[in-house]
């Protein structure tokens, strides 16, 4: 969808000038904080949208998943909201006020303060279904609705797609800067356009892999699911994560990719990983050894191909780089991409909440990093996204 077809936050303003009524804001945000609670990026991210919200007179009630509760789980502290009040509050540098009572059980009408947190949405079993009966009780809290949470706008969830029938709604500043982002790499791509897709498992990221492998000028393949690429042309992986029901996607994906595919020529490997790595070729992994890093060779062999991009996609750890044995070719690849995006205007485009953390001190010299995991890949691979469509001007 064009950027210029969604109801943004200029529309939200002009509406609330013709309709002097609009008080409350019913105002979606994505407060499934990844990585443990302790990154905050995603609260960080709709700050602008909330402080504008309640600078126009409007109090903001604000409603959010947390995790994936099943219904066992439904009211288990363990998945409340209220566990992230006091940061919320801390980056908005505002009191918030925590409703932990069900929805259907308080009164629309008594809910009066600046800002207000409902309980995690995912404790309703209408949430995930999209269903019109919980989310036109949502809309009753508000008098507009805004959606500043892209990283949940791939889900047709009430709080998303169904509340929108209910609410004139638009879209926040945060959900912009995504769209705005991302499309760097979907649409008007400067070129050479080089991407790297990462991660474990080939199987999360087939559709990513296909578009991708058909707009990049390069692609370059890494993590573990570089090991199943390599398996899959005959290489003995020995140890290493492969999946091997993945061997036939793999080689469809080599065979007919318009990118050039590039692959890792050597890793660092070790029994366990636990132990330090070495350096082995990969024809010559050690019997019962498993990779855990890209190794030197395919690191200079990355940055070669970096160096001539104008536009660089980066999804997907490289290697384990959570252990510190294994972080070097994040560590130097991350230093790479920024130097090259401050000094030379590389655009340079980062999702996934793995690969951000994997970027250390480099994450403010990126162009863009977004703060969505599963709505990033679904964009990139150029589906419309149910949230961002429901937002559309037509
Ligand atoms: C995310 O973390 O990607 C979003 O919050 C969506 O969460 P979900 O994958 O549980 O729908």
């Amino acid at each position: 969808m064009m950027v210029t077809m969604i109801k943004n936050f200029e529309a939200f303003k002009e509406f609330c000038l013709v309709h002097k009524n609009v008080k409350k804001c019913v105002l979606r945000a994505d407060l499934n904080l990844p990585s443990g609670i302790e990154d905050l990026s995603r609260i960080y991210a709709i700050r602008d949208t909330v402080l504008d919200v309640l600078g126009m007179g409007l109090n903001v009630i604000l409603i959010s998943h947390y995790k994936r509760p099943s219904i066992e789980d439904v009211s288990n502290q363990k998945y409340s909201l209220r566990n992230i009040v006091d940061k919320v509050s801390r980056v908005l540098n505002e009191d918030v006020h925590f409703i932990g009572d069900s929805i259907f059980d308080i009164a629309p009408d008594s809910v009066n303060s600046k800002i207000t947190l409902l309980e995690n949405l995912r404790f309703y079993d209408g949430e995930t279904k999209n269903d019109s009966k919980l989310a036109e009780r949502l809309s009753k809290f508000g008098d507009v609705y805004i959606n500043d949470a892209f990283s949940v706008s791939h889900r047709k969830h009430a709080s998303v797609c169904a509340i929108t029938e209910y609410l004139p709604s638009f879209a926040g500043y945060s959900l912009m800067r995504e769209i705005k982002g991302i499309s760097k790499v979907t649409s008007n791509i400067a070129r050479p356009f080089t991407a790297i897709i990462g991660g474990s498992k080939i199987s999360s990221k087939i559709e990513v892999l296909q578009q991708i492998s058909k707009t990049a000028d390069n692609l370059i393949i890494a993590g573990a699911m570089a090991n199943t690429f390599l398996a899959a042309t005959g290489v003995d992986m020995q140890k290493s994560l492969v999946e091997p029901d993945q061997f036939e996607m793999a080689k469809k994906i080599l065979g007919e990719s318009a990118a050039d595919i590039v692959l890792p020529m050597d890793f660092l490997v070790a029994g366990d990983i636990s132990e330090m790595g070495k350096n082995h070729g990969i024809h010559e992994i050690p019997e019962g050894f498993a990779c855990f890093d890209i190794g030197g060779e395919s690191v200079r062999a990355m940055s070669g191909i970096i160096g001539k991009s104008k536009t660089l996609l980066w999804n997907g750890a490289l290697g384990a780089f959570e252990f510190s044995n294994f972080n070097k070719s994040s560590e130097v690849i991350a230093k790479f991409v920024a130097d090259k995006t401050s000094n030379d205007g590389m655009i340079s485009i980062i999702g996934g909440g793995e690969t951000v953390a994997s970027l250390g001190n480099y994450r403010d010299d990126m162009t863009f990093i977004s703060t969505a995991g599963g709505a990033f890949l679904e964009f990139v691979a150029g589906y419309e996204l149910p949230g961002v469509a429901s937002l559309s001007s037509d």
